[in-house]
């Protein structure tokens, strides 16, 4: 979604700001702009619709030398996506860029009856209400800021420069990131961290509630009632090899092909295959604790909520007595219904800043019931609010579409079930397969990526004439079937659905028809009979069918079957999803979509 970027220092402003705002481009935007100051303060706004590459074309033209300013990629929620509403806005002598919402924008604007308003934002009328405290004289910016957002209801990360003073920069949040990365001599704005990686490794990430007022060389920090705050400086851990696409056409296939190495990262020091044990430090839950839990519930959006699903049948199968609930959190967080005691709460964001998944959290929370964060994002606003949390590692995922965070996702939530089985005395000899087959998934994956992307890719060809998708599978492989699908639409702008196979024949077996290909998800296990009869029920219909199996004696007569070779029966269905991530990414480089940043979608939802 929205990124925001600032620099205060001796350096060229426009040319940061720019690369900067191409760090934060795999976020999703549709507008850009940078506003940069003169060191006497003369201001040079320009906002471009459109790709960054617009706004640099601009940017070209009108060359400063100037060593303050913000920028912003826009993702449009109040008003068309278009220059005028591009940020930064302007009002009197100030800048501003925000990342959020400001939800009583009306209620301001009506009292902010002189000012004229020039974009249809919620952000040009903070602009404007900051400024009615700013140009009275008796404020200075930072007071103005406060005095503002006491006023603002929402959700907000904003930075604010004034062509009075271009020796500072105000920056604030209220659930929205804000990043301050700590230079020699230059301070650095960021609302994601990857944006200041080759710049400084020295970070504070500002928390909610907090504002700071930056210059080149000091920064400091207090929360809006005016306390003091000693910020934390922490180290950046993402590196520059983590953020570019390294010799891959696209983010979406690197982080793919990454998978045998990202997952290597989720396991490392946690899984000891030898002994049988699976030790995770983060969590911080007591052996007693682990016992207690009755009630999981597991709470993400999309991608992460089907990992949540997947990861929720297998822990069932092996934690006798447990509840497990997957939420979607857009739903749950508005739900009025009560968790029993010994639940336990899983938080699954890869980004940890999902605005609906942050919501459900701060509900759970007031239950009194503890949180557990399964988060990519080292240092996000979920891991910081969770009571303990396992980080899944798997490096910066650049492309919207989440791949490599799933499966890991899936892998540490089962991991946690392990931990969790262990302390309730399940026996080792049925803990012991999950463990052995988890050792052994990086492996796997590679010689499910070595052995079949060719093959995907040659199929792809073949249902590129297709206008919808149908995703079928049972137990283990419906979770997986759904992800498939989700991850087909969202990149190849097919219309895909799945659904559970015993369910065809109450309703969905009426869509089979030559405008529809369906892919089967056929684990070897003991459904493996029972899908296969549903297989027959949409082959005798005339469906056009890929099969992604692990099962050598497969023989139906289906147009196209991946068979894959793989010692794992349990995780058989987390590389079968590698195989919809092939096709659904051959997809949409055959139909020419933008793989990374497909259309309309943002990377990290910050907004309800
Ligand atoms: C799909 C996808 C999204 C995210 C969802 C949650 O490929 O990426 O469905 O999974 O927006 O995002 P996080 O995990 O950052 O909370």
């Amino acid at each position: 979604m929205c990124g925001i970027v600032g620099y205060i220092g001796d350096k060229n402003a426009q040319s940061f700001l720019i690369s900067g705002l191409k760090r934060l481009e795999y976020r999703g935007y549709d507008s850009a702009g940078i506003a940069t100051l003169s060191e006497k303060g003369k201001a040079t706004l320009i906002r471009a619709k459109g790709k960054i590459a617009n706004l640099e074309e601009k940017v070209a033209k009108n060359k400063r030398s100037d060593t303050t300013g913000i920028g912003h990629t826009r993702w449009a929620t109040h008003g068309e996506p278009s220059e005028k509403n591009a940020h930064p806005h302007k009002a009197g002598s100030i800048y501003l860029v925000h990342n959020g919402i400001i939800e009583n924008y009306k209620a301001i604007k009506e009292h902010l009856k002189d000012h004229e308003f020039k974009s249809d934002t919620d952000t040009e009328v903070l602009a404007a209400l900051i400024n009615s405290f700013y140009s009275d004289g008796k404020h200075s910016l930072a007071d103005a800021v406060v005095q503002a957002l006491k006023l603002a209801k929402g959700t907000y990360g904003i930075a604010v420069i004034s062509e009075n003073n271009p020796d500072e920069i105000i920056v604030a949040r209220s659930g929205s990131p804000l990043v301050i990365g700590v230079g020699n001599g230059e301070t650095l704005i960021a609302s994601d961290a990857s944006a200041l990686v080759g710049h400084t490794k020295n970070a504070i990430y500002l928390k909610d509630g907090e504002i700071a007022r930056v210059t080149k060389d000091s920064i400091e920090v207090k929360t809006l009632n005016s306390e003091p705050v000693s910020a934390k400086v922490e180290e950046i851990e993402t590196n520059l090899a983590a953020i570019q696409k390294g010799g891959y056409d696209h983010f979406l296939l690197k982080e793919i092909m990454e998978q045998p190495d990202s997952l290597a990262e989720t396991l490392r020091g946690r899984i000891d295959a030898k002994n049988g044990t699976v030790t995770l430090g983060g969590p911080g839950l007591s052996e007693s604790e682990l016992r207690r839990i009755s009630h999981l519930v597991i709470v993400g959006c999309g991608t992460a909520y089907y990992a949540g699903v997947l990861a929720g049948y297998y822990i069932e199968q092996f934690t006798p007595g447990i509840t497990i609930e997957p939420v979607i959190a857009s739903e749950y967080r508005y739900k009025q219904s009560y968790l029993p005691e010994n639940s336990l709460a899983l938080i699954v964001s890869q980004s940890g800043e999902t605005a609906d998944t942050l919501a459900c959290l701060r509900e759970i929370k007031k239950q009194g019931i503890k949180t557990i964060g399964i988060v990519n994002a080292i240092g996000s606003t979920i891991a910081r609010e969770v009571d303990g949390g396992t980080y899944v590692h798997v490096g910066p995922e650049i492309s919207v579409a989440s791949t490599k965070a799933f499966t890991s996702q899936v892998i540490a939530m089962v991991m946690f079930g392990i931990t969790m089985a262990q302390a309730k005395g399940v026996k080792n000899t049925i803990l012991r397969p999950y463990i052995n087959e988890i050792a052994k998934l990086p492996t796997e994956i590679k010689k499910v990526l070595d052995g079949s992307a060719d093959q995907i890719k040659k199929i792809t060809k073949k249902y590129t004439k297709y206008e919808h998708g149908i995703y079928l599978g049972r137990d283990v492989a419906y979770p997986t079937a759904m992800e498939g699908a989700l991850k087909m639409k969202e990149i190849s702008y097919l219309d895909a659905n799945a659904y559970a196979f015993g369910e065809l024949k109450h309703g969905p077996l009426a869509l089979v028809d030559d405008r529809f290909f369906e892919v089967a998800i056929l684990p070897k296990g003991h459904l493996y009979d029972k899908a296969i009869s549903n297989v027959q029920e949409v082959l005798a219909r005339g469906g056009h069918m890929v099969v992604f199996t692990n099962e050598d004696s497969f023989d139906l007569p289906v147009e196209n079957v991946v068979k894959i070779t793989t010692q794992l029966e349990i995780f058989a269905p987390i590389l079968m999803n590698i195989l919809s991530q092939l096709f659904a990414y051959n997809m949409a480089v055959a139909k020419g979509n933008n793989v990374d940043q497909p259309r309309n979608l943002a990377k990290s939802v910050t907004v309800e």
